[in-house]
């Protein structure tokens, strides 16, 4: 078995026969034994023949092992284990959904309150997402890839892929790695051409063990081959990216709310600003080879990404969603959000019109929040036609595995605003 080291954690690199992650978990269990769970053994086995595919008895295990350590744990937040082990058996529980495929609750937590603490821990996990990429495309050009490695891409591939992470991680690296580490000037210049392996690596030698635990377990893909792990990634990047956008505009309201409109406007704009710098990511998802994604798919069926609270909070803290759109699965699939939404959660929109309405705010503030929302809607109406077009090139007129029709569905979201004109407001369609 090969293996690579990161963060001080082992990562099982290459399969594991399913007798032998049953020999492995049955010692572990045995009572008084303290060791750590053999998480590297786990993923290895299942990377290697994918999440949809384990064995019966494997499951049955791990059922039991869960039962095992839910009775141990008190009345809080699950442990790290119980989480892992609910990801791991979401299929086998029929409860697989967007976030246990995309396994969120091993990556993210609530974004901190101060701003600047919550784009540092948005910038923090991107990096790590991405570097962990880096690390696992480049590996595929060696004699010793990385589980799941069928249909391998050619070492061409690979690097496009790196200079494209390359592209997301910059900007964030700026902001969050020592200075030096990347060139600011060179970034200036020519984007995209920071050294991406000496980059992946420096990001992921200073990877806590906790970190790196969670950068491991949080791969589980349903299938064998090689491009499903940037699918996740990809996923998972844009929802650690939403988690932000959701709580600076969620900040943006509150400082409205308190006569501070400049800064609300700051918000807003420095949510444009993230997802803008985010949207290469979609470059980096379309070389995923369609043939794979076809392939893959099969076994995702029933968890889309029209289930991300993420996207869905931040679309209703920026306006009350029309009732067409509420009643549709673009909210039913969110019940939580939802379910705000319809107790009257503020929004940048209403607050902001409720401080006109009351003569509480002046022309230039008033000019610098359309100045910013502006922008977030010209960024969210490119994030919008961008998704479009990649799910037109990868699924053509298949259905979505959110039971939708696909990209009809996508076609007709295209015309929805974050900030409607006031005629329009309550037009958004489903
Ligand atoms: C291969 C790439 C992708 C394809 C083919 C695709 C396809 C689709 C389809 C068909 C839907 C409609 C719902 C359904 O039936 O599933 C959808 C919704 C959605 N997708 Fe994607 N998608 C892709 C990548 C992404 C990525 C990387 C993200 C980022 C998180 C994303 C975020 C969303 C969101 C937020 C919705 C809900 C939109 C709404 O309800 O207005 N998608 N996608």
């Amino acid at each position: 078995m090969t293996s690579a080291e990161f963060g001080g954690m082992t990562v099982h690199a290459a399969a594991t026969p399913g007798a032998e992650v049953i020999e492995g978990l049955r010692a572990w269990a045995i009572p008084g034994r303290p060791a750590e769970f053999p998480y590297s053994l786990v993923l290895g086995h299942l990377r290697s023949v994918g999440k949809h595919f384990l064995e019966a008895e494997l499951l049955v295990l791990l059922d039991e092992i869960r039962r095992s350590v839910a009775e141990s744990e008190g009345r809080d937040r699950p442990s790290f284990l119980h989480r892992f082990l609910d990801v791991v058996l979401d299929k086998h529980d029929d409860r697989y959904d967007y976030p246990s495929y995309t396994a969120l609750s091993l990556l993210t937590r609530p974004a901190p309150a101060d701003r600047h603490e919550a784009l540092r821990a948005r910038d923090d996990l991107v990096l790590l997402l991405l570097a962990d990429l880096v690390r696992f495309e480049g590996r595929a050009s060696t004699g010793t890839p990385d589980v799941p490695h069928d249909m391998p891409p050619t070492p061409e591939l690979v690097a496009k892929r790196a200079r494209l992470a390359v592209r997301v991680m910059e900007p964030a690296a700026l902001r969050a790695l020592p200075s030096g580490v990347v060139d600011a000037a060179a970034v200036a210049a020519v984007p995209g051409r920071t050294p991406s392996g000496p980059l992946a690596a420096e990001i992921l030698r200073a990877a806590a063990p906790e970190q790196a635990l969670a950068l491991s377990a949080s791969v589980q893909p349903v299938y064998v081959l090689h491009d499903e792990y940037l699918f996740l990634r990809t996923l998972q990047s844009f929802e650690t990216t939403f988690t932000f956008m959701s709580s600076a505009l969620g900040l943006a309201v509150r400082r409205l709310d308190d006569d501070r409109p400049r800064e609300s406007a700051d918000l807003v704009g420095a949510v444009a600003d993230v997802l803008k710098e985010s949207l290469p990511l979609f470059s980096l998802l379309a070389t995923m080879r369609p043939e794979a994604f076809q392939t893959f798919r099969t076994f995702t069926e029933g968890a889309s990404a029209i289930q991300s609270a993420g996207y869905k909070t931040f679309e209703s803290l920026c306006s009350t969603p029309g009732l067409a759109r509420l009643a549709s699965s673009a909210y039913t699939s969110v019940p939580p959000v939802r379910e705000r939404v319809l107790n009257g959660q503020p929004t940048v929109q209403g607050t902001w019109h409720a401080l006109i309405t009351a003569h509480r705010l002046d022309p230039a503030d008033d000019a610098a929040l359309r100045a910013a929302a502006d922008r977030l809607e010209s960024v969210h109406q490119r994030w919008k036609q961008t998704h479009y077009r990649l799910a037109v090139r990868m699924i053509g007129e298949r259905s979505g595995t959110g039971y939708t029709q696909g990209v009809p569905y996508l076609a007709a979201v295209l015309d929805n605003r974050l900030f409607p004109a006031p005629d329009r407001h309550g037009a958004l369609v489903g």
